[in-house]
């Protein structure tokens, strides 16, 4: 017996079938499992392989009223009479969650198998630290540690080869988390870029180490960022009518103001544009003219928000090997986000497929507002285009969102791996049994008591689904704080105190 080896100790026995059919049911003592937690993983070695046993429930007599017994099968009744003469012991019931196995190559693991027979002992043991390692430590990048306290680490390619979903409600810990990832990934020198519809990444970019390049975008002059402006040249007249509302009529005229431009000047501005409005205004029949001022008017808005320039940011300058990048928009209207992401996603793609930038990684937070199921937006397409196209070119795209049920079906669909937190309402977690693949009811029904900072990862680099908490320590700084109430009173007040002191020595 190798060292590891020893550590392990028999927790109980198998007992046979639980009421699902990759459940089995494990009696054992309280003494050795009180402190096993949901989630745990245990192990029950066969000649050939080791079965692995996630724990889903722990009964014990006192949980099983005379109705369930009615409810259950001889089998399982049986099972139950056993707790009644052994009130210290518990039932488990577990999930078959996988198999390690070694095929000539040493031992890996594996999701099948479906049943098994079980040994003659039945002997249910925990992991050892070798098993340990092989489930949960799969790569270089620390997330954070499994419900039996074994590191957890993702592999940064089978990561990254495949598309990613982080759901989970507001306040389950998905910005944190990427926080997490993004440090880490800083380790590696990874390319990031982030579309940060709060502005809230910011301080995590500005603290990390001053060896990983960090750029960070704004709209408008009030920032206090670099300036990201939109080159005013690549905006047709329809993706101006879809970010502004205007009319069919204003449309076709400011195509035709736009094509006219585009022929006869190298260079022009938002200026030139509405210039040659105003003076179709001014010379035209009346329903031209009510077009033409109609276009100005919505577009006269745009150009005094700052966000459309002559020249935009480069993309080498956007996306660059060891290098963070975000762009901050919060206060920016929810059309002219979507306009301003749709500009950079595609121009991402485009610089991929030349080559002109390296592998990247793009994550997008609040995704649901920028690919919204059932709209064909332009937004949504560059999405789906990356979602879709953009795992030949070497961009992982990062999905974020507290709707999955929200987010257009295709862009979901198509992230392999998921990041699941807590989840609460019925309709998002039907869109998430619908697009995770080996999501199981089990883990669905405890998704709406995880904790904050409590996930569970899902995908082709995790042959069985791995439940862990996120590390709670993180170096950079976390923008998405919640707000201390309390506190900001308390300090709000003893201000305003601080005042009405004072105030008598002033008369
Ligand atoms: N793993 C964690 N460890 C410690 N604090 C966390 C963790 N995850 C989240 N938090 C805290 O919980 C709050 C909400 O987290 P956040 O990631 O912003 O939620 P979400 O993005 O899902 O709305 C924040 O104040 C954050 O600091
Ligand atoms: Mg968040």
């Amino acid at each position: 017996m190798n060292e590891a080896n020893m550590k392990t100790r028999t927790l109980g026995s198998i007992l046979g079938q639980g009421r699902r059919s990759n459940e089995i049911s494990v009696v054992s003592s309280v003494q050795r499992t009180g402190t096993l937690r949901k989630g745990a993983m245990l192990a029950h070695t066969t000649s050939n392989e080791t079965i692995l046993l996630q724990l889903t429930d722990k009964i014990t007599w006192a949980d099983i009223s005379e109705q369930d017994l009615q409810l259950m099968s001889e089998n399982e009744r049986m099972t139950y009479r056993i707790l009644q003469n052994y009130p210290k012991s518990f039932v488990l019931r577990c999930a078959l969650a996988g198999v390690i196995r070694d095929e000539g190559e040493g031992p890996r693991v594996f999701s099948e198998p479906i049943s098994f027979l079980a040994d003659e002992t039945s002997e249910v043991r925990n992991l050892t630290t070798d098993e340990q390692k092989l489930i949960f430590d799969r790569g270089s990048l620390y997330v954070g540690n499994s419900v039996d306290g074994s590191q957890v680490t993702f592999p940064i390619n089978g990561l990254l080869q495949r598309h990613l979903s982080i759901i989970g409600m507001t306040g389950s810990g998905k910005s944190y988390l990427v926080g997490v990832l993004c440090e880490e990934l800083a380790k590696h020198k990874a390319a990031i870029f982030i579309v940060d519809p709060h502005s809230e990444y910011i301080p995590m970019a500005q603290s990390l180490p001053q060896t990983v390049k960090r750029k960070m975008y704004g709209l408008g002059p009030t920032s206090g960022l670099s300036r990201y402006t939109i080159d005013v040249r690549g905006i047709s007249a329809y993706d101006f009518q879809h970010f502004t509302g205007m009319g069919e009529g204003s449309t076709s005229i400011l195509a035709k103001v736009i094509q006219n431009l585009r022929k006869t000047e190298s260079s022009y501005s938002i200026s030139d544009i509405l210039t040659r409005l105003n003076s179709i205004a001014e010379e035209r029949t009346a329903s031209e003219a009510i077009a033409a001022t109609w276009a100005r008017n919505y577009l006269r808005n745009l150009a005094d928000s700052g966000y459309i320039g002559t020249s935009e940011p480069r993309i080498e300058e956007i996306a660059s090997v060891n290098q963070i990048s975000v762009i901050g928009m919060s206060g920016v209207k929810e059309r002219i986000q979507q306009f301003l992401v749709t500009n950079i996603l595609q121009r991402i793609f485009e610089a991929r497929k030349q080559e002109r930038i390296p592998p990247v990684i793009v994550i997008i937070e609040e995704a649901h507002r920028f690919a919204p199921s059932g709209e064909n937006s332009p937004s949504t397409a560059a999405i789906r285009t990356l979602a879709t196209e953009g795992r030949k070119f070497g961009i992982c795209l990062v999905v974020v969102t507290q709707r999955p049920n929200r987010l257009d079906s295709t862009v979901l669909s198509q992230c392999v791996t998921n990041i699941v937190m807590k989840v609460k309402n019925p309709s998002d977690l039907n869109s998430i049994k619908l697009s995770a693949e080996n999501i199981t009811d089990d883990l669905i029904d405890l998704l709406p008591r995880f904790e904050k900072g409590e996930a569970v990862v899902m995908g082709e680099a995790f042959p069985i689904s791995i439940r862990f908490r996120v590390r709670s320590e993180r170096k950079t700084e976390h923008g998405g704080k919640s707000v201390d109430f309390e506190n900001h009173w308390a300090q709000e007040t003893s201000k305003t105190n601080k005042k009405r002191f004072e105030f008598p020595d002033e008369l």
